[in-house]
């Protein structure tokens, strides 16, 4: 298994705090953003990672994480995401880094603290998500289940309009090498882009989704009050720890 961590984008809505860096350089307590994700792919046994670049500060990402070895990966790569193209966009890039194996993909702006051994261990084929419940649904993409079978997963709803579902898709997933070309067959969304939700949607209607509940702690860090709260988290997690 590799791994990819998605860092393009332009940070826009947490202007002013990205006019000077990437978002995900900016600080959750005592770390850069972008450290979580890679942190919880090395723990789930994952050492090989490419993190996708995008935007005016995109060698930033070079100081700060160098060739990877201090955060305990074996080989790091970057890619270059020309344009704001959409999630599914920049994991496109990551087609030959991939070359057949299968992938957990993490968004960069989502600090977590799971734990993904298992369903990494145990993955064979097909596409898994995990589901938590958010009190803010229209940010999200949201799973729709079955009403009678409250396990069987109908479909991804890319930020509902209504707050009828609250179980969002956490931003990591992990793929077989269908992936590449289900985001071959997506077209550009509504904001113009390629989006993970519409791939999500394939393995579905092929019947190899898996989901599992995400325990632990999870959140986006899209907006100055996500960022703020992932800030405290981390912050009392290591009081805590101390
Ligand atoms: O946070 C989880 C949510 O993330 C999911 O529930 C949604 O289904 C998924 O679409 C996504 O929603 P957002 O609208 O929050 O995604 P955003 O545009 O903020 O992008 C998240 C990260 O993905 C961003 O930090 C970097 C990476 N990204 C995004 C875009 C649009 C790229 O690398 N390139 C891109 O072009």
């Amino acid at each position: 298994m590799k791994g990819v961590v998605l860092a393009g984008g332009l940070g826009t809505r947490l202007y002013p705090l990205t006019h000077a860096t990437n978002k995900h350089l900016l600080p959750i307590y005592n770390k850069p953003m972008v450290y979580y994700p890679i942190e919880a792919l090395v723990k789930a046994g994952i050492e090989e990672v490419m993190v996708v670049v995008g935007g005016p500060h995109a060698g930033d990402f070079i100081s700060v994480l160098k060739n990877g070895k201090d955060l305990g990966l074996k080989h790091l790569e970057y890619a270059y995401q020309e344009r704001e193209g959409g999630i599914a966009d920049a994991l496109s890039i990551c087609r030959d880094f991939a070359d057949g194996e299968n992938i957990t993909v993490f968004l960069g702006d989502n600090p977590t603290d799971v734990d993904i051994s298992e369903e990494v261990r145990s993955f064979k084929e097909g596409a898994h998500i995990f589901v938590k419940e958010v009190s803010d649904p229209t940010r999200f993409g949201i799973a729709v289940f079955d009403d009678k079978n409250k396990k069987k997963l109908l479909k991804i709803v890319e930020k509902p309009k209504d707050e009828k579902h609250n179980l969002a898709v956490a931003g990591l997933y992990i793929y077989d090498k269908k992936v590449f070309s289900y985001i071959k067959k997506c077209q550009p969304s509504a904001r113009n882009e390629l989006e993970i939700t519409d791939v999500n949607n394939f393995y579905i209607k092929a019947g190899t989704m898996k989901w599992s509940y995400l325990t632990g702690f999870w959140s986006d860090t899209g907006t100055f009050q996500s960022l703020y709260l992932a800030n405290k988290y981390w912050a009392e997690k290591a009081l805590l720890e101390k």
